[in-house]
């Protein structure tokens, strides 16, 4: 049979800054769904890495006060010692400052250029220097720039234009006879409602005048290449394109793991540059959305950009890995609030994993001396979970297979509640009492053994060291590779009587008092709408934590715009003992002047923030989502400053 292969790839990180929670998402998602893809009996190759070229990189290393080769090396380095540390197993590292890579783009700009579709041309056009391109009226907000709020400055340059809008017809036809090219779909309606618009020619080239720091143009050394020209085509020089062995082998199929933010260049650029070098096409794209942390977009001004290593140094890298992957829906914006990183912890892994691993074992140890009993599953098929084990891993292989790792936890959940169930209903402790109950004792123990041999082995991708931790103490050989074969997991009574189970420490210490590992000191007012609500989440939070919280009704006295975002406002609100100032991210959907009399509720005591250089002294509530935000209010008058219960 031929092995069939899979490669997968993130984006490579700019090194402007040092990585955080949303870089770790991402290569945490592409490493667990290597490791799955391994499991399910497929040939790996997984690649990340560092983008190194560009305005951007040459500013970060002139704050430092170093040469940009200097300081892409120790950047570089931070991005390459984290992946380890969180369990990660990338095949390759690349950058784009590697001369092989280098080599690569040269190769495949001269191939382009040959062809005709790269043309010179005098332009000008409103030039953000933040994002390294330029921008067309209409995508300005208020004249500016919408990711960094300052005006463009107009630049009039001669430069090389790849001739992209010759392809848009092509494009939108590959998009809609491959279906998964861009995974989920609400990634690919939003690609082809951006296709309905013509697409410009992309500017390709940087001239040397004012920046040096990229891939010298072949056909012309004033110039050097766009960075996302240059940066893109890292997914084919990893594997030694045209004629390496890896691109042979692993190229078709591959899938690019990225985050909503630059669907643009993978869903259009990239295609469309490897169907004018006559490349095949990527098989994929799948697109997650954006952490967000205590409900703000991750920023150095809000001060709660989130380290991983800081994460995972207090509650341990596999807590940290499962609570990403089960608390985001892939495709969706999340919120991490170390709190509910600690509830999901105490709840998921510490009470309902944790316990009944404890549990089990220390009834096998107390009834059986920890030497597992001799055992006919076919006698007592009542008794048996074997089914509700297959459905598990059932439920697992296909939402695995389908890029929903959240599903896939929650299906192997229900089959822990399940066990947890099944050891209350059964009562070992009573079929322990009586020496005619002793063979239904063993036949409910060896099902819970098994049980949890089965979630130890599906819990691979996510948590490998728990996976370990629990095989090993179940008697398990460890496979040479670290994890049990799909193929080989299903068959019932794999843990051989006489065989020795140990009851090792605790898998998950519970968690009483948040240590607070995480930079998370200020909370932003401006609350994002939320993307979801997931009914499976256990409720975690008690009366008293509620009541911590102050919600006082007011009353908006005045609302204006914040130059420079579309979004916030800043309210006074009279909250009857003082007013307040707010700043709420409700521009979209409310005019300041419909806002003023209005009556709303405050989260009174929020620590002060700051938003675009305005504080804001609490939060005000509403409901919604993207497209349409509603202020919660109450149904009649109230005074200023009433608690709200
Ligand atoms: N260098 C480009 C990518 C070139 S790929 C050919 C780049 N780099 S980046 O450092 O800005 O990384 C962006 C990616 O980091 C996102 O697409 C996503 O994978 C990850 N994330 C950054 N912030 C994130 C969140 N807040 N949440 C989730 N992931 C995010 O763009």
């Amino acid at each position: 049979m031929q092995t069939r292969t899979q490669f997968f790839t993130t984006p490579i990180y700019y090194v402007n800054a040092k990585p955080h929670l949303g870089h770790a998402y991402t290569t945490i998602a592409a490493d667990v769904a290597t490791r799955f893809k391994q499991m399910d009996a497929h040939d790996t190759h997984f690649l990340t890495g560092t983008d190194e070229h560009g305005d951007k990189i040459v500013q970060a290393a002139q704050k430092e006060n170093l040469r940009p080769n200097v300081y892409v090396d120790k950047i570089s380095r931070l991005f390459q010692d984290l992946w380890p540390r969180l369990c990660i197993r990338n095949d390759q590292f690349i950058r784009t400052t590697d001369p092989a890579h280098i080599q690569v783009v040269t190769n495949l700009l001269t191939r382009i250029h040959d062809k005709g579709d790269i043309y010179f041309s005098s332009y000008e056009g409103q030039y953000c220097f933040g994002c390294e391109r330029f921008y067309q009226d209409r995508e300005l907000v208020d004249g500016k720039c919408p990711d960094h709020g300052v005006a463009p400055s107009l630049i009039k340059e001669s430069n090389y234009f790849f001739k992209m809008g010759q392809y848009q017809d092509w494009l939108i036809d590959h998009i809609k006879t491959h279906p998964g090219f861009i995974h989920p779909g609400q990634y690919e309606t939003e690609l082809l409602s951006f296709l309905k618009e013509p697409l410009e020619d992309l500017c390709i080239s940087r001239p040397k005048s004012r920046l040096t720091w990229g891939i010298t143009l072949p056909f012309d050394d004033n110039f050097v290449t766009y960075v996302w020209f240059d940066a893109l085509v890292n997914y084919i020089s990893a594997l030694g394109y045209p004629d390496g062995p890896l691109f042979q082998k692993f190229w078709p199929g591959a899938r690019h793991f990225v985050a909503k933010d630059i669907i643009k260049p993978h869903g259009i650029y990239w295609p469309i540059m490897l169907k004018a070098a006559d490349i095949d096409i990527f098989d994929g794209l799948n697109v997650h959305g954006f952490w967000n942390v205590s409900g703000s977009k991750m920023s150095k001004s809000v001060g709660n950009v989130t380290d991983p290593v800081a994460v995972t140094d207090t509650y341990g890298v596999d807590a940290f890995r499962y609570f990403l992957m089960r608390e985001m829906v892939f495709g969706l914006d999340a919120n991490f609030t170390e709190d509910v990183l600690v509830s999901r912890i105490n709840a998921d892994l510490a009470n309902d994993l944790g316990n009944l691993f404890s549990r089990v074992l220390s009834m096998h140890g107390k009834y059986f001396k920890g030497i597992v009993p001799q055992m006919d599953f076919d006698r007592h098929p009542d008794l048996s979970l074997e089914s509700d084990a297959q459905k598990a891993i059932h439920t697992f292989h296909k939402a695995m297979a389908g890029y929903e790792f959240h599903k896939a936890l929650a299906g192997v959940w229900q089959f822990i509640s399940r066990m947890n169930k099944y050891v209350d209903e059964n009562e070992p402790w009573n079929l322990a009492k009586e020496a005619s109950t002793r063979p239904m004792l063993a036949a409910v123990i060896c099902n819970l053994l098994e049980g949890l041999r089965t979630v130890a082995c599906l819990i691979h991708p996510v948590m490998p060291g728990t996976s370990r931790k629990m095989l090993a103490a179940l008697g398990m050989a460890i496979p040479d590779k670290g994890f049990y074969l799909l193929a080989q997991i299903h068959s019932w009574g794999q843990i051989q009587p006489g065989t020795r189970v140990d009851k090792p420490g605790i898998l998950f210490p519970r968690i009483d008092v948040p240590p607070k590992a995480v930079s998370q000191d200020k909370t932003a007012p401006e609350k994002k709408a939320s993307a979801e609500y997931t009914p499976e989440l256990k409720p975690h939070i008690t009366i008293g934590d509620f009541d911590r919280i102050d919600l006082r009704t007011g009353t908006i006295l005045s609302a204006q715009k914040i130059a420079g975002s579309d979004k916030l406002l800043t309210l006074q609100v009279d909250l009857g003992a003082d007013t307040r100032q707010v700043v709420a991210g409700i521009g979209k959907y409310y005019t300041p002047k419909d806002l003023v009399g209005k009556q709303v509720v405050v989260v009174a005591n929020l620590a002060e923030a700051t938003l675009m250089g305005v504080t804001s002294q609490g939060m005000v509530l509403a409901a919604g989502t993207k497209k349409e935000l509603v202020l919660a209010g109450f149904d009649a008058p109230v005074l200023p400053g009433t608690a709200v219960k």
